[in-house]
């Protein structure tokens, strides 16, 4: 039995999959038989079982799109744009097109990276650069309320600084007096998640934002979730708080466009609201014997498939594309907080705000009815404090909504006692 969880990146030895490099190799058929066969015990995301880590729109001409521009791109590399210029110049027209759909300055700068957590990373980096040159800060913390994205912890962790959560309101917000008490004359990133993951609700941005500036603090707006997801409600009419670089105090913003922008996994952009930032985001090295080395993400080879499939998706969707989905999504997203409000005993936790939802329950053991849930194939993420499931719905679920209210119908009024708390990967 590995001691590691399973699906870890790393092996330690210990694993049931030992297998040697086969001697000899096989043929294609026989390749593709044994992955197809493995590829049947995954979670069935193309009939909307899954409820995190994929987004399908469930659209065929989507899916075309996307699949034609990875194939087209499936072999460059995005190192170096001045070999592939095509890549670099899509590169530079999807930070614009980001940049725009979250109201960045004219002086804003923003980089691609791979997804949400690399993007949270280079801002957690570039922010300690900035504390550090221009307030002389040597021993930096950032300060999140405990329902931002564990990437914030991570990068503290990678990057030798102190990692500060704080506690959240009763609607599950960052609580903002209770976050003030925490930051200090080293701290030198504030965060806010606009939405965050656990329940779907928008942290007191404009306060907590106002309140940096005030302190001369920069202030990161996630909206890994949001960027893709607001800006169309907006469009829609919806009231939304504000988020973005409207503020004045929002300092930089991180836009996932393989969660709400529906490409294929490897796309986010972390956006400065000023160009001069990302200078401490440049990695520069000039003694290597091949030359200078120079670029702006963690990776050195890096999939050129995200860039080509982010640029071709936006400009197939567009705004209209983009606004057109998020009506139906909300309407389906609707008719699942109906559905589950319906049911005894179940109750939306928190004023969620687009397509997400996490419910509890006040007579069953949420878990224990999660668990028959997960034995019907679907796929649940559990939340904590209070014990919850969380669903970020995407388009493909319109067609899901009724069997997946039946299964849960039965199962609060079926289940057994819970077999475990675990979350998962989310
Ligand atoms: C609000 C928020 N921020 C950051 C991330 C991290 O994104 P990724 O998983 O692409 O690294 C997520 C992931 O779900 C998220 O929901």
């Amino acid at each position: 039995m590995s001691t590691l969880a399973t699906g870890s990146d790393v092996s330690d030895g210990t694993g049931t999959a030992r297998r040697p490099f086969p001697a000899r190799g096989q043929t294609a058929a026989a390749v593709f038989a044994d992955l197809f066969e493995r590829k049947t015990l995954d979670a069935d995301w193309q009939r909307g079982r899954t409820f995190n880590l994929v987004y399908p729109t469930g659209r065929a001409d989507v899916d075309r799109v996307l699949t034609e521009a990875n194939n087209a791109y499936l072999f460059e590399n995005a190192l170096n744009p001045a070999r592939f210029p095509s890549l670099g110049t899509m590169q530079a027209e999807v930070l614009e097109m980001v940049s725009s759909l979250v109201n960045a300055p004219p002086n804003a700068g923003a980089g691609f990276s791979a997804g949400g957590t690399e993007s949270i990373l280079l801002s957690v980096l570039v922010s300690r650069e900035r504390g550090r040159v221009e307030r002389g800060i040597t021993d930096p913390n950032i300060v999140f309320p405990s329902s931002a994205h564990p990437a914030f912890a991570k990068a503290a962790f990678y990057l030798g600084l102190e990692a500060r959560a704080t506690p959240l309101t009763d609607g599950f917000t960052a609580d903002v007096d209770g976050l003030f008490e925490r930051v200090d004359e080293n701290t030198v990133l504030i965060v806010g998640s606009a939405y965050g993951f656990p329940h779907g609700v928008i942290d007191p941005i404009e306060e907590l934002s106002n309140r940096a500036l005030a302190l001369g603090i920069p202030f990161h707006s996630d909206t890994c979730i949001g960027s893709f997801v607001l800006p169309f409600m907006e469009r829609l009419g919806y009231e939304i708080p504000p988020y973005d670089f409207r503020l004045p105090g929002v300092t930089q913003m991180s836009c996932d466009i393989h969660k709400y922008g529906y490409v294929t996994k490897g796309a986010s952009v972390i956006v400065y609201r000023d160009a001069d930032w990302l200078s401490h985001q440049i990695f520069d090295y000039d003694v290597w014997p091949p030359g200078r080395y120079r670029n702006a993400s963690v990776a050195g080879a890096r999939a050129a498939s995200p860039v080509a499939a982010s640029w071709a998706l936006l400009n197939y969707l567009g705004v209209d594309g983009y606004t057109e989905i998020m009506r139906d999504l909300l309407e389906t997203t609707r008719r699942f907080r109906d559905g589950v409000s319906a049911l005894p005993g179940l109750s939306i936790l928190g004023a969620s705000i687009g397509p997400l939802l996490s419910f509890t329950s006040t007579r069953d053991d949420i878990f224990a009815v999660a668990d028959v849930m997960d034995a019907r194939g679907w796929h649940l993420n559990r939340v904590h404090n209070p014990s919850g499931v969380q669903m970020m719905i995407a388009p493909i679920h319109g067609a899901h909504v009724e069997e997946f209210l039946g299964d849960l119908a039965e199962a609060v009024e079926h289940h057994g006692t819970a077999r475990s708390t675990m979350v998962g990967y989310t």
